[in-house]
């Protein structure tokens, strides 16, 4: 409460929002020029945080068990593909035995395998799950660094305003729905959900 109630008191004092600005980019660089957020407005930014975490295009690499999953339906992978001991699939199927750098041309039509630089899963012993949780439950993993690959939240709102298989969500190729929130949407959310604190729902 301590801490809302003097950024509030920065925000009444300065209206041009300047040093409101300044007590966001001291605390976390990457989120400068956000407005500071409350708790509230935190927990509600994480829900479409959450929301497109849990989109098809997200979660069906984010998932708990052996193999990756396709479709809006999240429908098992076909082919016997399996996470293997890295995230890059089985010895002799690799991700990258199918999955290029890119998608392929439109002309090639729906049902061509995705592309993106450095097509994987994440690894068995860091699974990084998405799909099926609650929004508390979702919110603590996605902080908790030693789940997470040792990602401070800077470096979190790095990575989901940059990098390439995130990205991919939003161009996933002929036949797939984009995720339906678009990515500025997206990242401005996260932000303020950073600004806040990162809010969890109990
Ligand atoms: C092809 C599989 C794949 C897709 C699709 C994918 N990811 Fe990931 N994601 C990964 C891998 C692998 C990692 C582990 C980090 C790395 O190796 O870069 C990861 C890590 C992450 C992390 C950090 C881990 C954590 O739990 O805090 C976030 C956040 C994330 N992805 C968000 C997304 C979002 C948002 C989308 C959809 C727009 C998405 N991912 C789509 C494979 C994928
Ligand atoms: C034998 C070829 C092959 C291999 C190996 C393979 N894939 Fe695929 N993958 C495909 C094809 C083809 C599609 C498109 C299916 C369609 O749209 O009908 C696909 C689709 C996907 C999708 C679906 C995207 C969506 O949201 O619907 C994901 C995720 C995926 N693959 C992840 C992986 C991962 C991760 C690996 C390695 C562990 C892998 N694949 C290995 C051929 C392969």
């Amino acid at each position: 409460m301590k801490r809302i109630r003097s950024l509030e008191f920065r925000r009444a004092a300065a209206p041009g929002g300047a040093l409101a600005l300044f007590a966001g980019a001291a605390l976390f660089s990457a989120a400068s020029g956000v407005a500071p957020a409350s708790k509230e407005e935190g927990l509600a930014a994480f829900e479409t945080v959450r929301a497109v975490l849990q989109h098809p295009r997200c979660q069906n690499c984010h998932i708990p068990g052996a193999a990756p999953l396709q479709f809006d339906a999240g429908l098992v992978h076909g082919q016997n593909v399996l996470r293997g001991t890295d995230g890059n699939g089985a010895p002799g199927l690799a991700c990258a035995t199918c999955h290029g750098t890119a998608n392929l041309p439109a002309s090639y039509g729906a049902h061509m395998p995705p592309g993106a630089p450095n097509w994987h899963l994440p690894p068995p012993e860091k699974k990084m799950v998405f799909i099926g949780l609650s929004s508390g439950e979702l919110c603590r993993g996605l902080k908790d660094e030693r789940a997470n690959g040792g990602k401070n939240l800077d470096a979190l709102l790095k990575h989901v305003d940059s990098d390439k298989l995130v990205l991919w969500g939003w161009s996933p190729g002929a036949g797939r729905d984009p995720v339906s929130i678009s990515h500025d949407a997206f990242v401005a959310k996260f932000k303020q959900w950073v600004v806040a604190g990162a809010p969890c729902a109990p």
